[in-house]
């Protein structure tokens, strides 16, 4: 059976098709990346219109290079919660379309639920319970999943997400959008011990994040005459070594605290080779076992809302024409 997928909730348009949930047969992703950079960050009537742009031609390049036609289809997933509401509504119309057209199942797919299932896009087997860390541009939380469809919330940032945290340290050291990137690129020439930067506890047994403080840490040493020698990359590894640090820390905690031996990883910031290399390097030296999606997985993208979907079909949680986007919703 073949499930689009369609994703428009932020920054980029993307339609993917996969074949029982597992085989992946396309993952088309127009990024506005270069859009973008000129402001600096996503302004969300552009984003909106750059995706009503885009959209047919996207689904239809899905379906080309999966090979199949409309027709084809067995379901239709679509992100519709949390993101940009005019940029969520271009996907939903296209998707309610598609579905009254073709009289095909609507699957409404919550975000970070998607980002959640790239990881059965690399494992379909995985078994549970598993912690899961998401780290994104809007989110950093870390969820024990049960089962399908089954999540609780263990930790959640208290304020800034991780992914937030790289952009605004990237724009206070100069560096180009999406901030993410460049410090990943940048720190690997770089000394993470070069500017002594915090980490928030939040106690023994937290498993919240904040990252506010870092950012301000980030932004005072900055203009502190005492750093005013410290590379780029020097600066770009210790902002990405205080980040790394918190999220690692905080994962390896929860699965000690409950007992869980896998681990997951999802959200744009999974992405960041330094975050993988460090949770591997934690998880082996813990015994646990580490699941991370490709780069591409990580970041926004259809094949996951895809597989979001296939798991809602299979439990019979289809959506209704009346289909609402909403710009903020928890998942549990
Ligand atoms: O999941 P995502 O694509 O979109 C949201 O749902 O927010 O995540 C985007 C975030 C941005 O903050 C971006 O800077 C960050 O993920 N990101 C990275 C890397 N690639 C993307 N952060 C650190 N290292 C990376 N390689
Ligand atoms: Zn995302």
């Amino acid at each position: 059976m073949d499930i689009l997928g369609i994703e428009t909730s932020c920054d980029e348009t993307s339609a993917a098709v996969l074949r029982d949930g597992r085989e992946l047969r396309s993952n088309i992703i127009a990024s506005q990346i270069d859009l973008h950079a000129k402001t600096g960050g996503v302004v969300p009537e552009v984003a909106s219109r750059q995706h009503v742009t885009q959209i047919n031609a996207v689904i239809a390049e899905a379906l080309e290079q999966a090979g199949i036609g409309f027709g084809d289809l067995a379901a239709v997933a679509v992100a519709n919660r949390p993101g940009l509401l005019g940029a969520l509504l271009v996907g939903v119309s296209a998707a309610k379309t598609l579905a009254y057209a073709l009289r095909l199942p609507l699957l409404a797919v919550h975000h970070i639920e998607a980002h959640i299932y790239a990881n059965w896009l690399v494992d379909p087997n995985i078994a549970f319970p598993v912690i899961c860390l998401v780290a994104s541009g809007g989110h950093s939380e870390i969820f024990l999943v049960r089962g399908h469809g089954d999540y609780q919330i263990l930790g959640r940032t208290r304020d800034d997400a991780a992914g937030e945290a790289f952009d605004k340290s990237a724009r206070i050291l100069g560096l180009p959008y999406p901030g993410g990137v460049s410090i990943d690129k940048l720190s690997r020439e770089g000394n993470p011990k070069a500017v002594p930067l915090p980490r928030a506890q939040l106690g023994p047994d937290s498993l919240d994040f904040s990252f506010s403080g870092l950012k301000t840490a980030v932004l005072n040493a900055h203009r502190d005459p005492a750093y005013s020698a410290v590379s780029l990359p020097d600066w770009a590894a210790s902002v990405q070594e205080a980040i790394v640090d918190a999220l690692v820390t905080k994962t390896l905690r929860a699965a000690r605290l409950y007992g869980v031996s896998h681990v997951l990883l999802a959200g744009g910031v999974a992405a960041n080779s330094r975050l993988q290399s460090a949770m591997r390097d934690a998880c082996d030296a813990a015994g646990l076992r580490l699941t991370v999606p490709p780069p591409r997985l990580c970041t926004d993208n259809a094949a996951m809302i895809a597989c979001a979907g296939f798991y809602h079909n299979q439990a019979g949680k289809i959506d209704g024409l009346d289909l609402d986007t909403l710009a903020s919703e928890r998942l549990v």
